[in-house]
């Protein structure tokens, strides 16, 4: 899918808490019972579609599990722990693939034959799953689990923590957003639908462009907050139904720069600079109006200039605004739509992020059917 575009590296970043997952691992092993800990992963749970999907792991051997979701009701057995808060050890995972499940299947296939789960629930909330791993059969012994416990707790406090932050600014987004006037086409729906179409561009993009599964959460979390800066935009001109002037659409564009203010000025009160990922946070606000071919804006950046994130955020907020309906105009079909995106692969978008977007059909008719409303969040 990689074409000559767009193969951009993305800028170098504080330490993710992939790499502290990492480090800790590495602590974990050297106490004497917990050498044998081969792989620990997250996983996290999205409420509203039921979906799990992988987030960070450290693993000694081969990673069986990068990029995997699955929706929760399809895995039974976890389900109970999300409900319950219980625990699960499997001491043998060979007995559980020969019953034909995939991810003990992958496990095994690379070399894994005990596993630990974990729930991570805070304030009677689940927010996803703790997946400890051993090469060893018979690894959890009731002693090894007690040994576990400070460091499982460890993990889950320290990936609270950072997606405390993240919630915390989403929170103050809301609030900048309801006392302001920023309610036409950017409603709820539209936020949750677009923020999902850039996750799964970004899981199919994954692959070929060596994307984490942190990168791609990250984006799912931050590409809602592409136009905070709007709050500063003029109602005549915000919600104008005709086509704007020349004069007017340099007000309006100046959202962007207003958008980077607000979110430089969270930053500081919330003290999200340490967050690993505000990077991309930045660079999806900043660079969501540019295209490919240099027509946008506000820096007419070309190509793999552009940020990869903010390539992806593009294509989904263009898709999802045409195929819903404004005002002024009646919703598009998807096919349309995907005509459109094509006719301007390579020219304005991302032509990956676009065969990516239409690659993910069946998907996409699952988030327009539960995002369908255009109520605010
Ligand atoms: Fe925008
Ligand atoms: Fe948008």
């Amino acid at each position: 899918m990689t074409s000559d575009v767009a193969r951009k590296t993305l800028p170098a970043m504080r330490q993710g808490l992939a790499e502290r997952l990492f480090c800790l691992h590495d602590e974990i092993k050297g106490d004497g019972d917990l050498t044998a800990l081969s792989r620990i992963a997250v996983a996290l749970y999205d409420e509203r579609t039921d979906i799990l999907k992988t987030f960070i792991h450290s693993s000694d051997g081969e990673s069986p599990l990068d990029h995997s979701s699955a929706k929760l009701a399809n895995l039974p057995s976890l389900q109970e722990l999300a409900v319950t808060g219980g625990r699960r050890t499997i001491n043998d995972l060979k007995v559980v693939a020969v019953t034909g499940q995939e991810h003990a299947t992958r496990l095994v296939a690379c070399g894994y034959l005990s596993s630990y789960t974990v729930p991570v629930i805070s304030k009677g909330k689940f927010f996803g799953f703790l997946f400890l791993n051993s090469v060893c059969k018979d690894f959890f012994t009731p002693q090894v689990i007690h040994r576990l416990r400070p460091y499982a707790e460890l993990i889950a406090q320290i990936v609270m923590r950072e997606l405390d932050t993240v919630r915390m600014m989403h929170a103050a987004v809301k609030v900048i957003r309801q006392v302001s006037t920023v309610r036409d086409e950017e409603t709820g729906a539209h936020l949750a639908r677009m923020a999902r179409y850039s996750r799964l561009i970004a899981t199919k993009m994954a692959g070929p462009y060596d994307l984490s599964d942190e990168f791609v959460e990250y984006l799912f979390q931050f590409t809602p907050i592409h136009d905070v800066g709007k709050i500063a935009v003029p109602d005549n001109i915000l919600f104008k139904p005709g086509k704007l002037t020349v004069d007017e659409f340099e007000v309006m564009k100046r959202h962007v720069a207003r958008g980077l203010e607000i979110i430089d000025m969270m930053a500081v009160d919330f003290g999200m600079q340490s967050l690993a990922y505000f990077t991309v946070l930045r660079n999806v606000i900043a660079y969501h109006h540019e295209a490919l071919d240099g027509t946008g804006y506000p820096h007419g950046l070309r190509g793999d200039e552009i940020p990869l994130e903010a390539r992806i955020a593009t294509v989904a907020d263009v898709f999802d605004a045409l195929t819903s309906e404004r005002p002024y105009k009646k919703a598009w079909t998807n096919q349309q739509a995907f005509d459109l995106l094509s006719e301007l692969s390579g020219t304005k978008f991302d032509p990956d992020c676009v065969a990516a977007l239409i690659d993910s059909r069946v998907e996409i008719n699952e988030i327009q059917a539960r995002f369908e409303q255009t109520v605010f969040d």
